[in-house]
């Protein structure tokens, strides 16, 4: 089966386009971490106090959660993982359980840096989490303040989306995760794509791609 690995700095559009690829099932590791931080566990205590202030979680823990949360027999977006280098060999070991025929599309989500910080300081996306369409108050607002277009309900920010956080994800990105894209490089269906154009262009990119 074919699956897609998204790997991409905060808000360059990961999420945007996992929504958009309807043939695929979004395997999100911020979600599951949001998740389990929701449920308020011990462990989601720990979760929040490390991702509200844009840090990782230990590897051990994040793996855990997501063998737990991988759906079976379905194409796949890895969305979050592997997020730093030593992931790489438990992703490829995983991917290997799921699905032993596997063909892999790795799309590295290439944008200025700098405009990324407007990005998440403007996203705001539906608390329910079976719709979880994401907005953007500046290029994608909702149509009534506060509310989903989609199914009503209301809208979220996420903690981690401030300023300083999200200087602290960019560099945990930086150190951690473009080291990740520099590694895949090489893979033969690895795309680079460019994520500094509207939603729409960057999905006919990735169509044309995969
Ligand atoms: P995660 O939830 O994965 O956050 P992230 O990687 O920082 O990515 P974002 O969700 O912020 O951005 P996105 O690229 O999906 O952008 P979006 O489409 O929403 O991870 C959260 C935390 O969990 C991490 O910081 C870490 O602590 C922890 N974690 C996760 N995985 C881990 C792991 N493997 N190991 C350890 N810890 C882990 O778009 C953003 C905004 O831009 C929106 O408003 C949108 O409308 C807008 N937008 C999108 N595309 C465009 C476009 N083309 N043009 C204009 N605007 C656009």
């Amino acid at each position: 089966m074919k699956h897609l690995l998204l790997i991409g700095p905060p808000g360059a559009g990961k999420g945007t386009l996992a929504k958009e690829l309807n043939n695929y099932t979004q395997v999100s590791t911020g979600d599951i971490l949001r998740a389990e931080k929701a449920s308020g566990s011990e462990l989601g205590q720990y979760i929040q106090s490390l991702i509200d202030n844009g840090k990782f979680v230990d590897d051990e823990t994040m793996l855990k959660l997501l063998k737990k949360n991988l759906p079976e027999k379905t194409q796949l977006i890895f969305d979050g993982y592997p997020r730093n280098l030593t992931q790489i060999p438990y992703f490829e070991k995983l991917i290997k359980e799921v699905d032993s025929d596997y063909h892999l599309d790795i799309i590295f989500f290439d944008m200025d840096l700098n405009k990324l910080e407007d990005r998440i300081i403007n996203r705001v996306s539906c608390s329910n989490k079976d719709c979880g369409e994401i907005y953007n108050l500046k290029n994608k607002a909702p149509k009534k303040e506060d509310t989903c277009d989609k199914c009503g309900n209301e809208l979220d920010k996420r903690n981690d989306d401030n300023a300083e956080a999200f200087k602290e994800r960019l560099e945990v990105y930086k150190s951690n995760t473009a080291p990740v894209a520099e590694h895949y490089k090489s893979h033969k269906n690895f795309h680079k794509i460019n994520a500094d154009q509207i939603p729409q262009k960057v999905l006919e990119e990735v169509k044309n791609k995969i």
